[in-house]
């Protein structure tokens, strides 16, 4: 398949460093969770579950930020919101084991960043945070996994970034070519 076949809003989707606390109107936020939700699942367990907060709420946004690890908190306080991902690992029908859970999450991630990017709105996805600390907040039990938590807003000037972050916005991230991750008939055998 030629690159530019590629829908435009997943070539487009990107990382930043650089947010705006600009804010998101609430129906854009919620478009966005709706997007997550039409995700596929393994038994339609639909395991993923978000917890999010915006800096309008002060004191909550900066309990989330406690959450990161100190090179996020750098960036991501300058975000609209923080979203925390977390998975229930078990499924509610026999209560065994759901190996398919941080996958199906991941999927319905991956259709909220897209539905995020129709909005001009940009997610960064971070895995540097505290498990601990996200599962003694919220009581976790231990059939709910923490998965990831997510900065999302507008981009903005990284006028607060240090040179070096702001640095990492100036490019896009390199990708690996269609064929040293797709094969045909024998595995590793190039497929385009
Ligand atoms: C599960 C996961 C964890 C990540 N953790 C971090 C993180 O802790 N800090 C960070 O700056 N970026 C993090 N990223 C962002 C990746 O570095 C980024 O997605 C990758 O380099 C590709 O760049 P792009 O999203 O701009 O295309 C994470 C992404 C994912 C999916």
């Amino acid at each position: 398949m030629k690159k530019e076949l590629v829908l435009e809003i997943i070539q487009g989707r990107w990382s930043p460093y650089a947010f705006s606390q600009q804010p998101v109107k609430e129906f854009k936020i919620k478009a966005m969770f709706e997007a997550a939700g039409h995700a596929p699942s393994c038994f339609n367990e639909q395991p993923w579950m978000f917890v999010y907060t915006t800096c309008e709420d002060e004191a909550v946004f900066n309990d989330y930020l406690g959450f990161l690890a100190d090179s996020n908190q750098i960036w991501a306080k300058n975000s609209w919101a923080l979203i925390i991902t977390l998975a229930r690992t078990k499924f509610m029908h026999n209560g065994k084991p759901n190996r398919f859970a941080l996958y199906d999450t991941g999927m319905a991630v991956a259709n909220l960043s897209l539905q995020a990017m129709a909005f001009d709105i940009y997610i960064h996805q971070m895995g540097g945070f505290s498990v601990e600390k996200v599962r003694e907040y919220f009581r976790l039990g231990d059939d709910v996994e923490p998965v990831s938590v997510m900065a999302a807003g507008f981009l903005g000037d990284g006028r607060e970034l240090s040179p070096e972050i702001l640095r990492k916005d100036e490019y896009r991230r390199p990708r690996k070519s269609v064929n040293d991750y797709t094969f045909k008939d024998k595995l590793y055998n190039p497929a385009f």
